[in-house]
């Protein structure tokens, strides 16, 4: 009996295609009046032995018919979903949220962009310093008073262990402990120290850079901000040339009513040094130093200082961008505050 049940069952489950006839199904095997709840009905009715061998297989059918009828109904619900996605094919998308340049990229690609169209090289370095090329070798030796000019932030090494560095000879050689001390770079000067140990001049470069400086953070006043070295070398620069880089980076950038101011200023590593100022508005604007290559940073090169001239500058990309977008504080860069940066 309970076989039977079971056989009939299961081929008719096999040609249920919708939720209707599913219904019919379960109530022709499972109902009130179905064949099989007439048999655990009847079973007090059996002699006990009859009654302790055909009741668990009943329940047990009663159980596989159930489980098998929710896996039916599950399949025809799913696919039921599936072919009832209503589309509105005319509903407004959704907008996509786009990224934002960072400020402070979107200016370093357009500076980028008019030194390459000047025929510069854009070059890097790294942003871990020694002292040698952060300092020594820009000519502000330990102990001078100019490298007041830079708070440091000093990196805790290893000490008395010399080690080896490739000389622009390629030899190695050992370099004494004095020049170890590690450093978050102050300026991206020692990038032209790193250039200049492995190229031969003429050359026109620019290095954009972050660096980093231990002081009192305000409005003007970062420990971490972005710099643009530049660096020309040849037999015959002058400040002539100078002059008409600079001004044509300026015009370029910040558009022709702009007026220039050089002024003689001191930085170690220039000789003569001297400041450039710009007027945009009604006020003059500090916003540049630089000067001719000074001999001692040939010297530490090993470029011979009266066969070749260089002239060497360095700007703040943050001030740039404070000045081109009208940005009153500097901190704006580096907070994170969406606000700021999807105006860009
Ligand atoms: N390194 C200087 C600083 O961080 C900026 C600078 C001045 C760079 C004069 C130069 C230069 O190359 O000639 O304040």
């Amino acid at each position: 009996m309970l076989e039977k049940i079971k056989k009939f069952f299961s081929k008719e489950i096999k040609e249920i295609g919708d939720l209707k006839n599913l219904e019919q199904l379960r109530v022709k095997y499972l109902g009130r009046k179905s064949e099989l709840t007439q048999i655990l009905r009847s079973l007090k009715n059996f002699s006990i032995e009859k009654r302790r061998k055909i009741g668990p297989q009943a329940q047990k059918l009663k159980k596989e018919i159930e489980i098998i009828l929710t896996k039916k109904l599950k399949e025809l619900k799913a696919k039921n979903s599936k072919l009832k996605v209503d589309i509105d094919i005319t509903r407004p998308g959704e907008k996509i949220k786009l990224g934002h340049i960072h400020p402070l990229t979107k200016i370093e690609e357009e500076i980028r962009q008019i030194f390459l169209s000047m025929n510069f090289s854009v070059v890097e370095g790294p942003e871990v310093e020694n002292e040698h090329y952060n300092f020594d070798a820009l000519n502000i030796p330990p102990n001078h008073p100019a490298r007041d000019m830079w708070d440091t932030f000093w990196l805790k090494t290893q000490t008395n262990t010399d080690y080896t560095q490739i000389d622009t000879e390629g030899l190695y050689k050992s370099v004494s402990s004095q020049y170890k001390s590690m450093l978050l770079r102050t300026h991206t000067s020692p990038v032209q120290i790193r250039y200049m140990e492995t190229h031969n001049p003429p050359f026109q470069i620019i290095v954009p850079g972050r660096v980093f400086r231990y002081e009192a953070i305000d409005a003007s006043h970062e420990i971490n901000f972005y710099q643009l070295e530049g660096l020309i070398v040849g037999e015959n620069v002058s400040l002539a040339n100078f002059k008409s880089v600079i001004e044509e980076f300026f015009r370029k950038l910040f558009g022709n009513k702009i007026e220039f101011r050089f002024r003689p200023s001191y930085f170690p590593f220039v000789e003569p040094g001297l400041e450039v100022d710009i007027k945009l508005g009604k006020d003059w604007l500090e916003i540049m130093g630089a000067g001719m290559v000074h001999r001692k940073v040939f010297d530490a090169v090993r470029y011979n200082p009266n066969e070749v001239r260089g002239i060497a500058f360095g700007v703040g990309i943050d001030r740039l961008a404070m000045i081109k977008y009208n940005i009153p504080d500097i901190r704006l860069f580096y907070n994170g505050d969406l606000r700021f940066i999807k105006q860009f």
